[in-house]
């Protein structure tokens, strides 16, 4: 079995062999290789603190292809470039010829000669994957419908901040299991020894493909993957609870029908006082008070969301140098 992931910064350890040219999935990731990310990332926020340089990117050039609104995605990779001592730029779908239709192939191939890494996020996760397939530079995944790693790698980073360790927890996620972020923190749970019970409503299961594999992953690491329908069976003795939006991006048709479906599954004061006495509370954002998470979580003790915010600078840090440092 893997050893605990440890809090305190550990000298620099000799980076493993990364199998992956890319950061498409968690699930592509060994444990070891997401522990050396996590203490990267706790090396890089407390330089970023101190006020240390920490140029390791000095003049590479990250470019960000966009195909969905973003906040933090955007500016946390664009400062965490510049903060690296390199540069980011910005490429809406819209202005490029990809919106015209040249081809992923192509596109993939032309951007390798100009760029040392890019940032996708878009639809079908094969889009991203056939984007990989091609580019000869590093591709990170900023999103698809079906996975949001770089949120889940910041996620792992909050958590063990807050908790002192990941082995052990158990963690649960209330609300759409068929969406990116719930299918990231299964790959992610499993991978670090945490525990994940989801509770969505019928129709609204994680892929099945998706559980099967982590379900394999986690006989490694001792870790269990639980489908409910129950909120209140998921959140029982919980140490993180975890929810997202009702609908996710690319699904708005849907909103009015989805508030009806998922209302049971809110998280709220009455349904947090099963978790442990001691929850922490996150949320990838965006939020909807009143919706998914009511204020009085969101806002309150227990909620986490914005340091959890904030680590999306630090953990992107550790992949960008992970991926892109010679
Ligand atoms: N959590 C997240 O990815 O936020 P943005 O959509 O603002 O990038
Ligand atoms: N599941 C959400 C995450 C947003 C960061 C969406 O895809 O819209």
């Amino acid at each position: 079995m893997s050893q605990p992931l440890k809090l305190e910064l550990q000298k620099p350890k000799a980076k493993p062999h990364f199998g992956a040219k890319d950061f498409l999935t968690i699930a592509e990731y060994s444990t070891e290789e997401i522990q050396y990310l996590l203490d990267q990332a706790l090396m890089l926020k407390e330089m970023q603190k101190k006020g240390q340089q920490h140029h390791y990117l000095n003049g590479k050039v990250l470019g960000m292809i966009f195909e969905k609104p973003s906040t933090r995605t955007r500016v946390s990779f664009e400062v965490g470039m510049y903060q690296l001592g390199g540069q980011a730029t910005f490429l809406s779908s819209k202005d490029l010829q990809l919106g015209r239709g040249e081809s992923i192939h192509d596109t993939a191939k032309v951007l390798s000669r100009y760029l040392d890494g890019v940032m996708i996020r878009t639809f079908a996760h094969e889009t991203i994957q056939e984007f990989a397939e091609h580019a000869s530079i590093p591709v990170i995944n900023g999103l698809t419908d079906s996975h949001h790693p770089v949120q889940v790698l910041a996620d792992l980073l909050t958590i063990v901040e807050h908790k002192g360790t990941l082995q052990g927890l158990k963690m649960c996620y209330i609300g759409d299991g068929n969406n990116n972020m719930a299918h990231s923190l299964i790959e992610g749970a499993v991978k670090v020894g945490m525990d994940i019970h989801i509770a969505s409503p019928k129709g609204y299961e994680a892929n099945q493909a998706i559980v099967e594999a982590a379900q394999k992953a986690g006989e490694q690491t001792k870790s269990q993957v639980v489908l409910t329908t129950s909120p209140q069976e998921a959140i029982a003795d919980a140490d993180v609870v975890v929810t997202d939006v009702w609908t996710s991006m690319g699904h708005e048709a849907e909103i009015e029908a989805r508030k009806k479906i998922f209302l049971p599954y809110q998280v709220n004061t009455e349904l947090c006082q099963l978790a442990k006495k001691d929850f922490i509370f996150l949320h990838c954002l965006p939020a909807h008070r009143g919706e998914e998470v009511t204020a009085e979580i969101l806002d309150g003790p227990h909620s986490v969301v914005f340091d959890e915010a904030e680590n999306r600078l630090h953990a992107q840090k550790a992949i960008l140098k992970a991926l892109m440092e010679k």
